[in-house]
């Protein structure tokens, strides 16, 4: 495996970062993870217009020009032999803080850590799509915008991984987070969306949410295709009311929930406009691959 380390590509056993980088020091960094159709990178220009905005609200410059990111990810991926017909990529990009002494003061840092990692992207496994995943509602609370906003998308990830605990203890594939007023938020590395007589709702990003690349496409796509949507406040009770519900993000695509909290949604079985958006994110997402 290559990992491309601040200025050239390393072997995995070469790529080690500073003890006193201050992404592990404090998890001050930013993220993003992204995909392939084959060799052809899927919305890459909205994920790294994503990555400046986390790392602007942070205060952080990333050292590399924007021009310079498709050749650079497109070798990370040859290196690995991912990235064709045979193998989707995972890519990920992270930049942190980079190294310097101990203290929060950013300027303590010289220079940005900036690793990119691509491996064969691994989707969930085809019974997941066919007979859906279940949730739990998590007792953690997501972030408060406003101490921490979820838009900023972070290498501190504990809010996540503390709910993300909470699924794991009752044994299920994820939570829903609510927010510090209960409303709905997201899940731990996905978007939620439920249909309510006929309307498709989700979350608004003033619940304190990622404004998910996936959620933004799915939102369109519904649109495009007439359905009544709605982006708003919601309770844990919506949920109760949902006749379909499903996850998205970028390795998932649509993911198709049926149960919550033990309770079934709907039928209990992937829902028709779960199925509807998910089949037209299939059609349409060769128009967001590189040319
Ligand atoms: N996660 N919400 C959270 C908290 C996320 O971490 C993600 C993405 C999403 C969906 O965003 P998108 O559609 O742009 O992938 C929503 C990625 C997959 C990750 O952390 O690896």
């Amino acid at each position: 495996m290559w990992i491309y380390l601040n200025d050239r590509f390393v072997t995995k056993q070469e790529a080690v970062v500073s003890v006193f980088d201050h992404g592990f020091l404090y998890g001050d960094g930013v993220y993003e993870t992204i995909r392939s159709y084959g060799s052809r990178i899927f919305m890459l220009d909205q994920h790294l217009a994503r990555l400046h905005r986390s790392a602007n609200a942070i205060g952080l410059t990333i050292p590399i020009p924007d021009r310079q990111w498709p050749t650079l990810l497109h070798e990370a991926m040859d290196r690995n032999d991912v990235g064709h017909e045979r193998a989707d990529a995972y890519i990920r990009i992270t930049i942190s803080r980079g190294a310097g002494d101990i203290g929060l003061d950013p300027a303590l840092c010289q220079t940005p850590t900036v690793v990119i990692m691509t491996k064969p992207l691994h989707p969930p496994a085809p019974d997941q799509y066919r007979d859906g995943v279940s949730l739990i509602v998590a007792n953690t609370r997501r972030n408060l915008p406003s101490a921490l906003s979820p838009q900023i998308k972070a290498t501190n990830f504990l809010n996540n991984i503390l709910a993300k605990r909470e699924a794991i203890a009752a044994k299920v594939f994820d939570c829903v987070l609510l927010n510090w007023e209960s409303h709905l938020t997201e899940c731990t590395v996905s978007n939620i969306f439920f249909v309510v007589a006929g309307t498709l709702c989700t979350p608004s990003l003033d619940c304190g949410l990622l404004d998910g690349i996936t959620r933004d496409i799915l939102l369109n796509l519904a649109r495009e295709a007439k359905i009544p949507v709605a982006e708003g406040r919601f309770g844990v009770e919506s949920l109760a009311q949902a006749e379909e519900c499903f996850l998205t993000n970028t390795t998932m695509e649509v993911m198709p929930v049926t149960t919550i909290d033990k309770q079934r949604i709907g039928t209990g079985k992937p829902g028709p406009i779960t199925r509807q958006l998910h089949q037209l994110f299939i059609v349409n997402r060769a128009q967001f691959l590189e040319p």
